[in-house]
């Protein structure tokens, strides 16, 4: 049997990088997938894709951060489907700056997307878990909700605020037979880090990443698979850390130390 089969699951960010793969990953696991984000092109590619290699997929595009857009959404699919076992926010963005370079209104609109969305999506779908008995929510939280790294100050702060959400929903709705659990990627090869390529991000992982690997959204999307799953009924209010081993370390330049050592 697989292991999301006749679950419902709704996947922000599913236009691209670790959400596309995550809904691949959940259709190809038996899951019926709600595709949504604000790109309405890619949103249908991935769910067009998915129902051509033999799954359940429904595009929504919408933007994360309007309440009411979200609250259609929920109902929609709700409606559709019956009920919603899974909701897995993806979809965000990751700005540089400090607090002196960066402006008020660059400081919300990360807040907004990164953090404010995972309230908007839980405060929205909860209602519809408690009503069927229960439900899983994951947040694409990143270690930046960890601990920052320079001139990510606004990225960071809204990571750790989800991260922080992310427990408490899992506090206050274990009775409720749901839980919720945030995911905390390292360095992953996606759209988003588009900018950052050749030695400039070899050099990086080099320095930074224990384990030589590449990390793909197939890693993110398996760890996402297994939580969702029932495999993990005993696991809510954690942080799974997916970075190859840079968050188990306490100083930088890891390979000058090992080859001197
Ligand atoms: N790539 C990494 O190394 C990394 C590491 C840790 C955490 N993350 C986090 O993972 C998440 C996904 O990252 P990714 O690398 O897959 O990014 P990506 O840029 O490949 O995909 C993000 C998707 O979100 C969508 N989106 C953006 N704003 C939206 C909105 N307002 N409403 C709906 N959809 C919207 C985009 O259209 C895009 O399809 C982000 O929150 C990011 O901060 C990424």
């Amino acid at each position: 049997m697989k292991k999301l089969e006749n679950k419902v699951a709704v996947i922000t960010g599913g236009g691209s990088g670790m959400g596309k793969v995550s809904c691949e990953m959940f259709a190809a696991e038996g899951a019926t997938v709600c595709v949504v984000d604000i790109d309405a092109k890619s949103a249908e590619l991935t769910a067009e894709a998915i129902i051509a290699a033999g799954g359940k997929a429904k595009a929504y595009p919408a933007d994360i951060t309007d309440e009411t857009a979200m609250e259609a959404l929920f109902a929609d699919a709700a409606a559709k489907y019956g009920k919603i076992d899974v909701l897995f926010n993806v979809a965000g963005i990751s700005p540089m700056g400090t607090a002196t370079t960066t402006s008020l209104a660059e400081f919300r609109k990360v807040i907004a997307l990164d953090m404010e969305s995972v309230f908007i999506g839980c405060k929205y779908v909860i209602p519809y878990m408690e009503r069927q008995g229960g439900g899983v929510i994951l947040n694409n939280v990143g270690t930046y909700g960890l601990r920052p790294t320079p001139n990510k100050m606004g990225y960071a702060a809204a990571k750790a605020g989800a991260l922080s959400l992310t427990k408490s929903v899992a506090i206050d709705f274990a009775r409720s037979n749901i839980r919720c659990n945030a995911i905390c990627p390292g360095f992953v090869d996606t759209p988003l880090n588009n900018g950052f390529t050749g030695e400039a991000r070899q050099r990086f992982l080099d320095t930074y990443q224990p384990l030589t690997l590449e990390i793909q959204a197939k890693d993110i999307a398996a760890t996402a698979v297994f939580l969702a799953s029932d495999d993990a009924r005993a696991i809510t209010g954690q942080d799974i850390v997916v970075d190859g081993g840079t968050e188990a370390y306490l100083y930088f330049n890891y390979k000058k130390k090992t080859t001197e050592n």
